[in-house]
């Protein structure tokens, strides 16, 4: 039990560094969390930041996802308690303990963590989210469908853990509620 305990926390701490918010901090750009949709993630880096720093941000955040699911794999947890591990490192980014508990939205962590839990599952993700935006030019449409069909996905590929991935979709859909508003008054932000 205290086995289990201590994996989830590190996935959580883990989760809880912002690569956005350290690598604009770092290159002397504007906080996220105060500029474009104010959202702490590789998206609006890429609107306030640069490319640069978004390519930067995005990598940390897939990076520390990989790694939280990455340390529970090298310690021998079971794919059940590694589920759990991507469902925790997501928690970690969405409410981090270091900032208030005002974290982002999740997508990239997720991806990271699903890379190393299944990476066929996390390719078809990833393949979803490019067509969607490539369709749209908007990222959190595409991340918005993305996260409804992949507990489908799952249901096919990796049923034993539906509800770690089921309950992370669930939290990155509510974290997007501002996104979908802005979708539907058409208001969201394109690039
Ligand atoms: O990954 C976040 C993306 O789906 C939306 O980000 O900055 O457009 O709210 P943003």
């Amino acid at each position: 039990c205290m086995f289990e305990f201590w994996l989830l926390l590190c996935a959580y701490l883990l989760g809880s560094f912002s690569s956005a918010v350290l690598v604009c901090r770092a290159m002397g750009l504007p906080d996220p969390r105060q500029s474009g949709s104010g959202n702490p993630g590789a998206t609006n880096v890429l609107r306030t930041g640069g490319r640069e720093a978004a390519i930067l941000t995005l990598a940390g955040d897939l990076g520390k996802g990989s790694l939280a699911v990455l340390l529970a794999l090298l310690s021998g947890a079971s794919l059940q308690l590694q589920g759990w591990c991507l469902l925790a490192a997501v928690c970690g980014h969405l409410f981090p303990f270091f900032s208030s508990l005002r974290g982002g939205k999740g997508v990239a962590t997720t991806l990271g963590a699903m890379l190393v839990l299944h990476w066929p599952l996390a390719l078809i993700q990833l393949a979803c989210w490019g067509i969607l935006f490539g369709l749209s030019r908007i990222s959190s449409l595409a991340s918005i469908a993305t996260a409804l069909l992949t507990p489908l996905f799952c249901l096919l590929l990796l049923p034993e853990l539906i509800w770690s991935i089921s309950i992370t979709c669930l939290l990155l859909l509510l974290r997007h509620s501002s996104n979908l508003r802005k979708l539907i008054s058409g208001r969201e932000h394109r690039f």
